[in-house]
């Protein structure tokens, strides 16, 4: 009898030491769980204000230039050209370069940029890229990839524009999208966190 009374005590401040830590666990998951952010509201300026502005006019023929007779892809057959405008109003130029080994192959922009910048040009004003598939001339919507996006990053600020552009066979642009890094790279890792 004493051993069974000494029994269910044992289990009684088990269950008890049970409910304490599921309490303990539920309060603080609720502490570090994730957080709420109410009130996001939309970048309307950023994106009320892209316009076409006339130096983008030469951006764009430069980057023509580059995708139609630099452009080295004879893996992928995708051309692509870069033209970005240097904070000493240079403009420099770059296009994919390929490789048998592929991943070392380089894309349009980074070589735009690894030219500026080993020319002594650190600070940029806008970028234009412009590429398509070897059959078709002009160019399609080309959108930087991943690891252009952070190349670009590392030298331009959050509202850099960057313009995409679907041009005709002769160079005239059909159509075009202006993009800020920031939207192509939200919430980045950047230089500032290194400080
Ligand atoms: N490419 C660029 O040059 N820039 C980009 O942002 C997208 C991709 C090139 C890399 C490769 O030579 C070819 O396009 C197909 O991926």
């Amino acid at each position: 009898m004493r051993n069974l009374i000494e029994g269910n005590k044992r289990l009684a401040v088990a269950a008890v030491l049970l409910c304490i830590s599921l309490f303990a666990s539920v309060a603080l998951a609720e502490k570090t769980g994730p957080v709420q952010i109410k009130n996001v509201s939309l970048n309307m300026e950023a994106i009320a204000s892209r316009k076409w502005l006339p130096e983008y006019d030469q951006l764009t023929a430069a980057a023509l230039n580059m995708r139609n007779n630099f452009s080295y892809a004879p893996y992928s057959h995708y051309h692509v050209g870069a033209a970005l405008l240097g904070a000493d109003d240079k403009i420099y130029t770059g296009c994919n370069v390929e490789n048998a080994a592929y991943p070392v192959g380089i894309c349009a922009e980074q070589t735009a940029f690894v030219k500026a910048v080993s020319e002594g040009c650190r600070k940029f004003k806008a970028l234009v890229v412009a590429g398509s598939a070897s059959d078709r001339k002009g160019s399609d919507f080309c959108a930087p990839c991943g690891m252009c996006r952070q190349a670009i990053r590392e030298f331009c600020d959050a509202d850099f524009p960057i313009i995409l552009v679907e041009a005709a066979e002769n160079g005239a642009v059909k159509s075009y999208k202006i993009y800020k890094l920031d939207e192509l790279l939200m919430d980045s890792f950047g230089p500032d966190h290194l400080k």
